[in-house]
Protein backbone atom coordinates (compact mmCIF):
# COMPACT_ATOMS: atom_id res chain seq x y z
CA UNK A 1 0.00 0.00 0.00
CA UNK A 2 2.67 3.00 0.86
CA UNK A 3 4.38 1.90 -2.88
CA UNK A 4 0.72 2.25 -3.89
CA UNK A 5 0.02 5.70 -2.57
CA UNK A 6 3.86 6.84 -3.32
CA UNK A 7 3.08 6.10 -6.91
CA UNK A 8 0.11 6.99 -7.65
CA UNK A 9 0.96 11.04 -6.10
CA UNK A 10 3.92 10.88 -7.53
CA UNK A 11 6.08 11.34 -4.34
CA UNK A 12 9.46 10.88 -5.81
CA UNK A 13 8.94 13.63 -8.28
CA UNK A 14 8.27 16.14 -5.86
CA UNK A 15 11.72 15.35 -3.55
CA UNK A 16 15.05 17.38 -4.80
CA UNK A 17 17.42 14.83 -6.51
CA UNK A 18 20.04 16.50 -4.00
CA UNK A 19 19.46 17.85 -0.60
CA UNK A 20 16.61 16.98 1.79
CA UNK A 21 12.97 18.82 1.99
CA UNK A 22 10.97 18.88 5.07
CA UNK A 23 7.69 16.76 5.24
CA UNK A 24 5.40 20.24 5.15
CA UNK A 25 6.94 21.14 2.01
CA UNK A 26 6.72 17.70 0.41
CA UNK A 27 3.54 17.80 1.16
CA UNK A 28 2.50 21.09 0.24
CA UNK A 29 4.34 20.24 -3.29
CA UNK A 30 2.71 16.88 -3.82
CA UNK A 31 -1.04 18.07 -2.59
CA UNK A 32 -1.06 15.56 -0.13
CA UNK A 33 -2.21 15.30 3.55
CA UNK A 34 1.34 15.34 5.63
CA UNK A 35 0.58 13.47 8.80
CA UNK A 36 -0.55 10.38 5.97
CA UNK A 37 2.50 11.49 4.09
CA UNK A 38 5.02 10.86 6.88
CA UNK A 39 3.68 7.80 7.89
CA UNK A 40 3.36 5.96 4.58
CA UNK A 41 7.18 7.30 3.99
CA UNK A 42 8.61 6.23 7.05
CA UNK A 43 6.85 2.83 6.06
CA UNK A 44 8.28 2.96 2.63
CA UNK A 45 11.76 3.78 3.99
CA UNK A 46 11.72 -0.04 6.27
CA UNK A 47 9.84 -2.38 3.46
CA UNK A 48 11.10 -0.97 0.30
CA UNK A 49 14.05 1.35 0.82
CA UNK A 50 12.29 4.39 -1.11
CA UNK A 51 13.71 7.62 0.24
CA UNK A 52 15.58 8.27 3.80
CA UNK A 53 15.34 10.26 6.82
CA UNK A 54 18.80 11.77 6.91
CA UNK A 55 17.80 14.34 10.01
CA UNK A 56 14.49 13.75 12.03
CA UNK A 57 11.49 15.78 9.88
CA UNK A 58 13.51 16.13 6.42
CA UNK A 59 13.30 13.79 3.75
CA UNK A 60 15.46 12.66 1.12
CA UNK A 61 16.16 10.17 -1.77
CA UNK A 62 17.54 7.06 -1.44
CA UNK A 63 19.21 5.50 -4.16
CA UNK A 64 15.39 3.43 -5.25
CA UNK A 65 13.61 6.25 -4.87
CA UNK A 66 15.78 8.04 -7.21
CA UNK A 67 16.07 5.76 -9.97
CA UNK A 68 11.95 6.39 -9.40
CA UNK A 69 12.47 9.91 -9.47
CA UNK A 70 14.82 9.82 -12.77
CA UNK A 71 13.01 6.42 -14.67
CA UNK A 72 9.91 6.97 -16.85
CA UNK A 73 10.03 2.86 -17.40
CA UNK A 74 10.45 2.12 -13.54
CA UNK A 75 7.26 3.95 -13.42
CA UNK A 76 5.62 2.12 -16.13
CA UNK A 77 7.00 -1.32 -14.39
CA UNK A 78 5.15 0.29 -11.17
CA UNK A 79 2.20 1.18 -12.54
CA UNK A 80 1.81 -2.12 -14.48
CA UNK A 81 2.39 -4.07 -11.35
CA UNK A 82 0.03 -1.88 -9.23
CA UNK A 83 -2.99 -1.28 -11.12
CA UNK A 84 -3.35 -4.44 -13.69
CA UNK A 85 -0.74 -7.60 -12.30
CA UNK A 86 -2.07 -6.94 -8.49
CA UNK A 87 -5.39 -6.47 -9.29
CA UNK A 88 -5.90 -9.46 -11.39
CA UNK A 89 -3.64 -11.75 -9.43
CA UNK A 90 -6.17 -10.66 -6.51
CA UNK A 91 -9.07 -12.13 -8.17
CA UNK A 92 -7.15 -15.23 -9.71
CA UNK A 93 -8.04 -17.88 -7.43
CA UNK A 94 -11.86 -16.42 -7.74
CA UNK A 95 -11.97 -16.93 -11.52
CA UNK A 96 -11.03 -19.98 -11.15
CA UNK A 97 -13.59 -20.88 -8.88
CA UNK A 98 -15.98 -18.93 -11.34
CA UNK A 99 -14.91 -20.66 -14.41
CA UNK A 100 -13.92 -24.15 -12.92
CA UNK A 101 -10.06 -24.03 -13.50
CA UNK A 102 -11.17 -22.98 -17.26
CA UNK A 103 -7.51 -21.90 -19.76
CA UNK A 104 -9.72 -19.23 -21.42
CA UNK A 105 -7.80 -16.05 -21.94
CA UNK A 106 -11.47 -14.59 -20.95
CA UNK A 107 -11.51 -16.37 -17.91
CA UNK A 108 -8.78 -14.81 -15.43
CA UNK A 109 -8.31 -13.07 -12.58
CA UNK A 110 -7.68 -9.96 -15.04
CA UNK A 111 -11.87 -10.40 -16.28
CA UNK A 112 -13.04 -9.54 -12.81
CA UNK A 113 -10.64 -7.01 -11.57
CA UNK A 114 -10.54 -4.97 -14.20
CA UNK A 115 -14.28 -5.51 -15.17
CA UNK A 116 -13.45 -6.22 -19.46
CA UNK A 117 -15.63 -9.30 -19.95
CA UNK A 118 -15.47 -11.36 -22.89
CA UNK A 119 -11.84 -10.16 -23.95
CA UNK A 120 -8.52 -11.10 -23.45
CA UNK A 121 -6.06 -9.13 -21.64
CA UNK A 122 -3.89 -7.67 -24.23
CA UNK A 123 -7.01 -6.22 -26.43
CA UNK A 124 -7.82 -4.27 -23.60
CA UNK A 125 -4.43 -3.00 -23.23
CA UNK A 126 -4.18 -2.50 -27.20
CA UNK A 127 -7.27 -0.24 -26.67
CA UNK A 128 -5.91 1.95 -23.70
CA UNK A 129 -3.17 4.32 -24.43
CA UNK A 130 -1.95 4.70 -20.43
CA UNK A 131 -1.98 1.05 -20.73
CA UNK A 132 0.09 0.33 -23.32
CA UNK A 133 2.58 2.95 -21.87
CA UNK A 134 2.90 1.11 -18.55
CA UNK A 135 3.14 -2.06 -20.53
CA UNK A 136 6.07 -0.63 -22.79
CA UNK A 137 8.27 0.23 -19.82
CA UNK A 138 7.67 -2.56 -18.25
CA UNK A 139 8.90 -4.74 -21.38
CA UNK A 140 12.17 -2.05 -21.27
CA UNK A 141 12.44 -2.66 -17.21
CA UNK A 142 12.74 -6.45 -18.14
CA UNK A 143 14.60 -6.47 -21.31
CA UNK A 144 17.53 -4.98 -18.84
CA UNK A 145 17.66 -7.99 -16.72
CA UNK A 146 20.06 -10.59 -18.05
CA UNK A 147 17.58 -13.36 -19.15
CA UNK A 148 15.80 -10.63 -21.54
CA UNK A 149 19.24 -8.81 -22.81
CA UNK A 150 19.44 -8.51 -26.34
CA UNK A 151 22.20 -9.44 -26.53
CA UNK A 152 20.92 -12.77 -26.58
CA UNK A 153 18.79 -12.09 -29.19
CA UNK A 154 22.33 -12.18 -31.59
CA UNK A 155 24.32 -14.95 -30.31
CA UNK A 156 21.42 -17.28 -29.57
CA UNK A 157 21.17 -17.48 -33.69
CA UNK A 158 23.12 -17.16 -36.61
CA UNK A 159 21.47 -14.33 -38.20
CA UNK A 160 24.43 -14.03 -41.06
CA UNK A 161 23.47 -17.63 -42.49
CA UNK A 162 19.92 -15.66 -43.69
CA UNK A 163 19.93 -14.39 -46.94
CA UNK A 164 21.57 -10.65 -47.09
CA UNK A 165 17.83 -9.10 -48.10
CA UNK A 166 16.07 -11.98 -45.70
CA UNK A 167 12.74 -11.13 -44.56
CA UNK A 168 11.73 -11.54 -40.50
CA UNK A 169 8.39 -11.17 -39.53
CA UNK A 170 8.23 -10.02 -35.93
CA UNK A 171 5.15 -11.89 -34.62
CA UNK A 172 3.17 -10.78 -31.63
CA UNK A 173 6.52 -7.86 -31.77
CA UNK A 174 4.89 -4.93 -29.83
CA UNK A 175 6.19 -1.90 -30.71
CA UNK A 176 9.36 -3.36 -32.51
CA UNK A 177 11.83 -2.99 -29.93
CA UNK A 178 13.28 -6.53 -31.09
CA UNK A 179 13.24 -5.77 -34.75
CA UNK A 180 14.98 -1.95 -34.35
CA UNK A 181 17.44 -3.87 -32.71
CA UNK A 182 18.46 -6.18 -35.15
CA UNK A 183 17.79 -3.78 -37.41
CA UNK A 184 20.98 -1.93 -36.41
CA UNK A 185 22.82 -5.16 -37.08
CA UNK A 186 21.69 -6.16 -39.86
CA UNK A 187 20.49 -2.92 -42.07
CA UNK A 188 19.96 -4.87 -45.19
CA UNK A 189 17.51 -7.39 -43.44
CA UNK A 190 13.43 -6.54 -43.52
CA UNK A 191 11.37 -6.61 -40.58
CA UNK A 192 7.69 -6.59 -40.23
CA UNK A 193 6.24 -6.41 -37.05
CA UNK A 194 3.17 -7.83 -36.50
CA UNK A 195 0.47 -7.15 -33.35
CA UNK A 196 -3.28 -5.86 -32.92
CA UNK A 197 -4.45 -3.02 -34.64
CA UNK A 198 -4.01 -0.87 -32.12
CA UNK A 199 0.04 -1.71 -31.10
CA UNK A 200 0.95 -1.64 -34.72
CA UNK A 201 -0.61 1.73 -35.65
CA UNK A 202 1.22 3.01 -32.57
CA UNK A 203 4.56 1.22 -33.27
CA UNK A 204 3.94 2.81 -37.29
CA UNK A 205 3.91 6.22 -35.73
CA UNK A 206 6.90 6.02 -33.46
CA UNK A 207 9.24 4.47 -35.60
CA UNK A 208 12.29 6.20 -35.93
CA UNK A 209 12.01 7.89 -39.62
CA UNK A 210 15.53 6.24 -40.54
CA UNK A 211 13.93 3.20 -39.80
CA UNK A 212 10.93 3.60 -42.56
CA UNK A 213 12.61 2.01 -44.64
CA UNK A 214 13.55 -1.42 -43.06
CA UNK A 215 10.59 -2.05 -40.19
CA UNK A 216 7.29 -2.11 -41.40
CA UNK A 217 4.15 -2.71 -38.69
CA UNK A 218 1.51 -4.55 -39.58
CA UNK A 219 -1.83 -5.49 -37.89
CA UNK A 220 -2.54 -9.46 -37.55
CA UNK A 221 -4.41 -11.23 -35.16
CA UNK A 222 -1.83 -14.56 -34.29
CA UNK A 223 -4.51 -16.33 -33.91
CA UNK A 224 -6.06 -16.38 -37.41
CA UNK A 225 -3.85 -17.69 -40.71
CA UNK A 226 -0.82 -15.91 -41.06
CA UNK A 227 -0.56 -13.35 -44.44
CA UNK A 228 3.08 -13.48 -44.65
CA UNK A 229 4.52 -16.55 -46.78
CA UNK A 230 7.73 -15.38 -48.29
CA UNK A 231 9.63 -14.96 -44.98
CA UNK A 232 13.27 -16.25 -43.92
CA UNK A 233 12.41 -16.11 -40.39
CA UNK A 234 8.98 -16.30 -38.13
CA UNK A 235 10.16 -14.84 -34.52
CA UNK A 236 7.83 -15.04 -31.46
CA UNK A 237 9.41 -13.58 -27.85
CA UNK A 238 7.32 -13.69 -24.49
CA UNK A 239 4.41 -14.90 -26.54
CA UNK A 240 2.97 -18.02 -26.35
CA UNK A 241 3.76 -17.44 -22.31
CA UNK A 242 0.61 -15.87 -22.42
CA UNK A 243 -1.82 -18.45 -23.75
CA UNK A 244 -3.54 -21.39 -23.42
CA UNK A 245 -2.14 -24.88 -25.19
CA UNK A 246 -4.80 -24.86 -27.35
CA UNK A 247 -3.84 -21.30 -28.68
CA UNK A 248 -0.52 -22.14 -28.88
CA UNK A 249 -0.59 -24.66 -31.13
CA UNK A 250 -3.05 -22.76 -33.50
CA UNK A 251 -0.73 -19.91 -33.37
CA UNK A 252 2.21 -22.55 -34.21
CA UNK A 253 -0.09 -23.90 -37.26
CA UNK A 254 -0.44 -20.49 -38.52
CA UNK A 255 2.93 -19.93 -38.62
CA UNK A 256 3.27 -23.49 -40.16
CA UNK A 257 1.09 -23.17 -42.92
CA UNK A 258 2.19 -20.19 -43.95
CA UNK A 259 6.23 -21.53 -44.30
CA UNK A 260 6.15 -21.55 -47.85
CA UNK A 261 9.93 -20.39 -48.96
CA UNK A 262 12.62 -23.28 -48.63
CA UNK A 263 14.34 -23.05 -45.58
CA UNK A 264 12.16 -20.49 -43.52
CA UNK A 265 12.88 -20.72 -39.87
CA UNK A 266 10.59 -20.48 -36.76
CA UNK A 267 12.34 -18.46 -33.96
CA UNK A 268 10.90 -18.39 -30.41
CA UNK A 269 12.21 -16.85 -27.36
CA UNK A 270 9.76 -17.57 -24.18
CA UNK A 271 10.45 -17.87 -20.36
CA UNK A 272 10.75 -22.11 -19.60
CA UNK A 273 10.17 -22.94 -15.84
CA UNK A 274 13.34 -24.65 -14.57
CA UNK A 275 13.49 -27.85 -13.23
CA UNK A 276 13.52 -27.67 -9.27
CA UNK A 277 16.32 -26.59 -7.55
CA UNK A 278 18.32 -26.08 -10.47
CA UNK A 279 19.17 -22.42 -10.11
CA UNK A 280 19.80 -20.02 -7.07
CA UNK A 281 16.45 -19.85 -5.00
CA UNK A 282 15.54 -16.26 -5.30
CA UNK A 283 15.12 -16.83 -9.07
CA UNK A 284 13.55 -20.17 -8.96
CA UNK A 285 11.15 -18.60 -6.28
CA UNK A 286 10.51 -15.63 -8.41
CA UNK A 287 9.48 -17.82 -12.05
CA UNK A 288 7.63 -20.45 -9.75
CA UNK A 289 5.27 -17.52 -7.95
CA UNK A 290 4.71 -16.36 -11.24
CA UNK A 291 4.19 -19.05 -13.53
CA UNK A 292 2.04 -20.68 -10.37
CA UNK A 293 -0.58 -18.16 -10.43
CA UNK A 294 -0.33 -16.72 -14.25
CA UNK A 295 -3.15 -15.62 -15.71
CA UNK A 296 -4.67 -17.43 -18.60
CA UNK A 297 -0.74 -19.14 -19.98
CA UNK A 298 0.09 -22.55 -19.03
CA UNK A 299 3.35 -23.15 -17.05
CA UNK A 300 6.19 -23.81 -19.65
CA UNK A 301 8.03 -26.51 -17.74
CA UNK A 302 11.46 -27.28 -19.40
CA UNK A 303 11.48 -30.96 -18.52
CA UNK A 304 7.23 -31.28 -20.32
CA UNK A 305 8.29 -28.68 -23.08
CA UNK A 306 11.84 -30.26 -24.16
CA UNK A 307 10.20 -33.64 -24.03
CA UNK A 308 7.46 -33.08 -26.27
CA UNK A 309 9.76 -31.99 -29.03
CA UNK A 310 10.29 -34.57 -31.56
C1 LIG B 1 4.29 -10.17 -23.72
S1 LIG B 1 4.13 -9.13 -25.12
C2 LIG B 1 5.62 -9.51 -25.99
C3 LIG B 1 6.01 -8.43 -26.94
C4 LIG B 1 7.34 -8.66 -27.66
N1 LIG B 1 7.34 -9.85 -28.45
C5 LIG B 1 8.45 -8.69 -26.64
O1 LIG B 1 9.04 -9.72 -26.41
O2 LIG B 1 8.70 -7.64 -26.04
C6 LIG B 1 2.91 -9.95 -26.08
C7 LIG B 1 2.54 -9.18 -27.35
O3 LIG B 1 1.59 -9.96 -28.08
C8 LIG B 1 0.60 -9.08 -28.58
N2 LIG B 1 -0.63 -9.85 -28.80
C9 LIG B 1 -1.46 -10.35 -27.88
N3 LIG B 1 -2.48 -11.02 -28.46
C10 LIG B 1 -2.27 -10.92 -29.80
C11 LIG B 1 -2.96 -11.41 -30.93
N4 LIG B 1 -4.07 -12.15 -30.81
N5 LIG B 1 -2.44 -11.16 -32.16
C12 LIG B 1 -1.31 -10.41 -32.30
N6 LIG B 1 -0.60 -9.91 -31.25
C13 LIG B 1 -1.08 -10.16 -30.02
C14 LIG B 1 0.45 -8.04 -27.50
O4 LIG B 1 -0.18 -6.85 -27.98
C15 LIG B 1 1.90 -7.83 -27.07
O5 LIG B 1 2.53 -6.83 -27.82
Amino acid sequence: MPIQWIHRFDIAAHVPLEGTITYAALAASARVDEALLKRLLRSAMLSAHLFREPEPGRVAHSASSRLLARDADLRGLLEFELTILAPALARTVDAQRKWKFSDAPTHTGFNLALEYPDRPFYSFVAEHQEKRDALDGAFVEFARTEGWAKKHLLSGFDWDSLPAEGKIVDVGGSLGHNSMFLAKEFPKFKFVVQDLPGVATEGKMRLPSDMANTISFQAYDFLTPQPIQDADVYFFQNVFVDHSDDEAVLMLRNTRNAMKKPGAKLIIREPVVPEPGTIPVEDELRIRTFSAIGDAGDELDAEEMFGALP
